[in-house]
């Protein structure tokens, strides 16, 4: 699981080093498969439930499972780029949402819902350990955007993954779930809050993939694959210094 999730990582961060006005989810898709395939690893979602493609693109309003397509990216556009991959016989899956050119950064709505969705990952990885009740993370998750002003989306949910792409325990992001699993030493599983400006209900395309939010507002989401050790977490596809994107907090980032 070490080694998938620092693969995905890799793959992750050389897709978000593209992102930029002018390109399409298209060329991002073809350069996912052939960095996966470079190194010795499948993408998970490429014919997963006949998904046509190799990961997921999801814009602005598209909360989550977007085909990438000939879409091109526009400055002030947010684009969540969804990687999972195979290696080894194992899964890794990580997403991050990233600001496309400047104008996205420039407008506080769009800061606070992809701050938010961020904020709300590192607060419910920050109780992961030994003894936690699966269903208490909603909790955290959605006390926290709903804070910020934003709701949370109930019908995806994060999952297990391991020598499987989406095995049990279910890890709703909502308050009051009776999702069933305690935090084990050596479970692997993912925590992806989906956040949205406004609704959380959601409408899913005849693609039957693509989720959008029902008012159009923006949305959202974060997501990595953790391993719950003896003391606490490890988070398996963390960040290294080098990865692009990453928090926007003050003016001078913009
Ligand atoms: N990567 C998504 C997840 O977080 C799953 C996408 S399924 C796909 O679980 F087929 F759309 F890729
Ligand atoms: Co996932």
């Amino acid at each position: 699981m070490r080694k998938v999730c620092r693969l995905g990582r890799e793959v992750l961060d050389l897709l978000a080093a593209e992102v930029r006005p002018g390109i399409t989810t298209d060329y991002l898709d073809e350069l996912c498969h052939k960095l996966c395939i470079e190194r010795d690893s499948y993408p998970s979602p490429l014919n997963y439930k006949d998904y046509p493609k190799s990961f997921c693109t999801s814009i602005n309003e598209v909360i989550c499972h977007g085909i990438p397509d000939q879409r091109v990216l526009i400055d002030g556009d947010i684009i969540n780029l969804d990687v999972s991959l195979y290696h080894g016989g194992y899964h890794a899956d990580l997403n991050e949402t990233y600001y496309v050119g400047h104008k996205a950064k420039a407008d506080p709505d769009t800061v606070r819902v992809v701050e938010t969705a961020r904020e709300c990952l590192e607060e419910a990885i920050k109780v992961v350990k030994p003894g936690y009740l699966v269903r208490d993370f909603g909790a955290v998750i959605e006390k926290y955007a709903k804070s910020k002003g934003c709701s949370v989306v109930r019908d995806i949910v994060g999952h297990g993954v391991n020598t499987h792409f989406h095995s049990p325990p279910n890890v709703p992001h909502y308050t009051k779930n009776k999702a069933v699993g305690v935090c084990k030493p050596g479970m692997t599983f993912t925590i992806e809050p989906m956040v949205s400006l406004g609704k959380h209900q959601f409408v899913t395309w005849p693609d039957n993939w693509t989720i959008t939010t029902i008012d159009g507002k923006k949305s959202a989401q974060f997501e990595h694959t953790l391993l719950v050790t003896e003391t606490g977490v490890e988070i398996l596809t963390a960040r290294l210094p080098t990865s692009p994107g990453g928090p926007v907090r003050t003016p001078e980032d913009v």
